[in-house]
């Protein structure tokens, strides 16, 4: 089977070294890949954007199924292109996409469908949205509907701090298009879970839970980044909140996409947040999060890209379960898929700790090009290296990103875990090589 995998960071190194095990894959081909991802694959310098390069680099090199990872490319409509070419892919359609493409679009599908989450208005004139948070309280989050990198939300301590954040979005246009129009909505407190889960329309399977780190510094202090760490499971997230979310959160948001037209085909993300009212949904993504993978996906015992090819062929409740009809979602599907999870998709006991490494100035500017000395860590049992932000040159590894590497760790628990992927980064260096020290310590 010839694979194509649409990416180049951790998320996609720790995909395509997982996939490469099975020995169906005979051939993997990533674009533009990275030098960690280039030990499983060939890397094609075509940009993960470029659709239409992609579209011509898969009709030439007889691809048998693409697995499209990355926000970008499926906001573009990739997964719909391929599949045109008669490309059997892994991701949602650009419709289905939305559900991370456009906040507007996810929240109205939550208002629509009564899943929990915060209150919220839409604004598409600057002076309406600065009159409405005149008169709000604060704290208030400010977000730009489409996609920002992970820097489109403001979580706004006071009036002066949500004005500055609307003026960006809507006047300055620091995200262009993206922030033409604006969600204000409702704080919510409480410890915040990912959850990453497997959906072919038909049934849900979630993994393993996780808790990011999206703060620069330690103490959660600092600028919003793409994620400096990842602990799983997360120790907030226990079997009866899981239970709750799958009745009120996971089902009715497959259910709801179905609904509205859009089957969601893919990895979809849950980013969650559990309130003293219950837990509520601060956002969806349309793929795997990053590094969220690089922690969850050494947990998982079955064949990943079994599991992947199971969701394209819409067979994942018969993968270890009863399947059942493929019209809209019954209520008793939260059985069935606890069942899917137990007999189809494993997950290892133990915990993860996946810390990144990434340059200094990172979220801001930052420069690269240094060489990487990974010291034995590699060779660290438990212990994977993904490249992040790397390349190749002059048969060295050299620094390329603002993330750089993600380091995870797998342990019989949480301490044991952290202590080995902390020791690993203790045996890495680069230059201006910055890491959170606190990752899964609180
Ligand atoms: P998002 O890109 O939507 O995940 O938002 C980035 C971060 O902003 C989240 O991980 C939360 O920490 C924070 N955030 C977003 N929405 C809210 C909210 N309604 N209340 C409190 N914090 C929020
Ligand atoms: N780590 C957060 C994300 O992937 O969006």
């Amino acid at each position: 089977m010839n694979i194509l995998i649409i990416g180049g960071g951790g998320r996609e190194h720790v995909i395509t070294k997982y996939i490469a095990r099975n020995p169906k894959a005979t051939k993997i081909y990533a674009l533009p890949g990275n030098a960690g991802i280039s030990q499983f694959a060939e890397c094609v310098n075509i940009s993960a954007e470029d659709i239409n390069g992609m579209i011509s680099f898969a009709q030439s090199h007889a691809i048998d199924f693409a697995i499209v990872a990355p926000d970008d490319p499926l906001a573009l409509g990739a997964v719909d292109r391929l599949e045109e070419i008669g490309i059997k892919c892994f991701g949602p359609s650009q419709k289905a996409a939305q559900i991370e493409s456009s906040k507007v679009f996810a929240k109205d599908l939550m208002r629509k469908h009564n899943i929990p989450t915060a209150k919220y208005e839409v604004f598409t004139d600057i002076d309406a949205a600065l009159s409405y948070v005149a008169i709000s309280d604060c704290p208030i989050v400010i977000k730009a509907d489409g996609l920002a990198k992970g820097k489109g939300v403001t979580v706004a301590e006071n009036f002066q701090q949500a004005r500055e954040a609307i003026m960006s979005c809507m006047k300055a246009k620091t995200f262009g298009k993206s922030g033409e129009r604006i969600i204000i909505e409702e704080c919510l407190t409480g410890p915040e879970v990912t959850v990453l889960a497997f959906t072919d329309g038909k049934t849900i399977v979630p993994m393993i839970s996780s808790m990011d780190h999206k703060r620069a510094y330690d103490g959660n202090k600092g600028p919003n980044t793409g994620g400096m760490g990842v602990i799983a499971p997360n120790p907030y997230y226990t079997p009866q909140i899981a239970d709750e979310c799958m009745k009120r959160i996971f089902l009715p948001t497959i259910a709801a996409m179905n609904e509205e037209g859009h089957k969601f085909k893919g990895c979809l993300y849950f980013g969650l947040m559990l309130t003293k009212d219950g837990p509520k949904v601060i956002e969806y993504n349309c793929r795997f999060g990053d590094p969220e993978a690089e922690a969850v996906l050494p947990l998982m015992e079955s064949d990943l890209l079994e599991v992947m090819l199971a969701v394209s062929d819409e067979r994942l409740c018969g993968y270890g379960a009863t399947p059942l009809s493929a019209s809209r979602v019954p209520p008793t599907l939260g059985g069935m898929s606890s069942a899917v999870r137990q007999e189809g998709v494993k997950f290892r006991k133990g915990a993860s700790c996946c810390v990144v490494c990434a340059s200094s100035g990172y979220p801001g500017h930052y420069l690269t090009g240094y060489p990487i000395d990974f010291g034995d860590a590699d060779d660290m049992a438990g212990v994977e290296i993904f490249h992040a932000g790397t390349k190749s040159e002059g048969g060295k590894i050299l620094t390329a990103g603002g993330r750089v590497l993600a380091v995870n760790a797998v342990g019989d628990d949480a301490e044991s875990s952290r202590a080995l992927a902390y020791e690993a980064v203790s045996r890495i260096s680069f230059e201006g090589m910055r890491y959170r020290s606190d990752i899964g310590a609180n």
